[in-house]
């Protein structure tokens, strides 16, 4: 691929004996956004430090721009890294926040005030730059610490859960904020969440992680609509994830032989699962029969629980329809048509 610009090859990082991350391959574009997605202890952290250089790969190589980095420096890399706490100096103003790095690479003069400026009104802190961090929100302190690492004109920049600290509105506002430095620098840029929704909203592709390594790259469509395992399925809402067994659904119960053909998935080989969100759940009729086990109102939907012969079911219809009381028998349907076609089980 010859638009590949960072790529790691079959890297494995380690803290002692402990395997954190094994045999990664990612290739990443100039200027494209990745997220990578999954829930804690997977080796997110691990492989943005391997990538800044704060961890010696145990095996595999990391290139940047061309060049063989593996071994080269935390702090001749050019990567930025931006963590979850914003580690600013606290006696320092935030334009003496920004400019520290700057300081240290020996630019200055109006060089470096052009650039301290320009930086600190790119994350819409103008007229904050004589404040001290005590005296800013947590979303102001945020944008600091990513303004710190844009100055630097990083050719990476990796942000590790940056949004984590950070109220639910201040997420939204800062997540627009992120995309927009970076659709405006064009600055290649590496998201770190467990969060789907985040990733779904902010990233160009997003790679899924678990257990130490990837299980699906994908745009946000791609993930979202077309999970390649029972894992990813689940973890973007496919909530009901049955195993195949000779195109037959795997049940607690028994092996439920299915109506209609499972759906093909573009490879050449017989899907191992299939995954259904609440959403795609028929309720009222179908040859399925469940007792209701627990409701709950969200709004504009209504979500059910089911006990069924096939395990427990999760359902959703609109608000609107009529209502299901506890206790109640249901028929419903698994359609096949729905259904997203797993290529791996486990
Ligand atoms: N300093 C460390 N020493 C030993 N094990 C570690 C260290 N840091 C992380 N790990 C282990 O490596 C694995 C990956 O951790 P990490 O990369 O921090 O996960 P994530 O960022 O996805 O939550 C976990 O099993 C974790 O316990
Ligand atoms: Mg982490």
């Amino acid at each position: 691929m010859s638009d590949t610009y960072l790529q790691l090859d079959k890297l494995t990082l380690a803290y002692g004996d402990t395997v954190a991350v094994k045999d990664l391959d990612l290739s990443i574009k100039k200027g494209e956004l990745v997220a990578l997605l999954g829930p804690s202890g997977c080796g997110k952290t691990t492989t943005m430090r391997s990538i800044a250089g704060l961890l010696n790969p145990a095996s595999g190589r990391i290139t940047l721009d061309g060049a063989d980095i593996t071994r080269v420096s935390a702090n001749k890399r050019n990567v930025g890294l931006v963590f979850q706490s914003y580690a600013l100096f606290p006696h320092l103003t935030v334009y003496e926040n920004v400019a520290f790095g700057l300081r240290l690479k020996g630019v200055s003069g109006q060089d470096l005030d052009a650039k301290v400026t320009s930086g600190i009104k790119s994350v819409g802190l103008a007229s904050f730059a004589a404040r001290k961090p005590g005296e800013l929100s947590g979303g102001q302190q945020q944008r600091v610490a990513l303004a710190r690492s844009m100055v630097m004109e990083p050719k990476v920049l990796l942000l590790d859960e940056p949004l984590s600290n950070l109220d639910a509105r201040l997420r939204l506002e800062m997540r627009a904020e992120l995309q927009r430095v970076q659709k405006e620098t064009g600055v290649t840029m590496i998201f770190v969440t467990h969060d789907q929704i985040e990733a779904l909203a902010l990233a160009d592709r997003i790679v899924v992680m678990l257990n130490g390594g990837i299980e699906q790259i994908g745009t946000p469509e791609e993930i979202y609509n077309k999970p390649v395992s029972a894992f990813v399925a689940d973890f973007v809402g496919f909530e009901n994830v049955f195993a195949l067994e000779n195109g037959k659904l795997v049940t607690p119960n028994a092996l439920v032989e299915l109506s209609a053909p499972v759906p093909q998935i573009p490879v050449p080989m017989a899907a191992k699962g299939l995954a259904w969100r609440p959403r795609m759940v028929i309720l009222g009729s179908g040859p399925f029969q469940g007792t209701v086990r627990g409701t709950s109102f969200a709004g504009n939907v209504r979500e059910y629980l089911l006990d069924t012969p096939l395990g427990p079911i999760k359902a959703e219809v609109d608000a609107g329809e009529p209502s299901h009381a506890i206790g109640a028998t249901l028929a419903f349907d698994l359609p096949l048509g729905a259904a997203a076609p797993l290529s791996r089980y486990r």
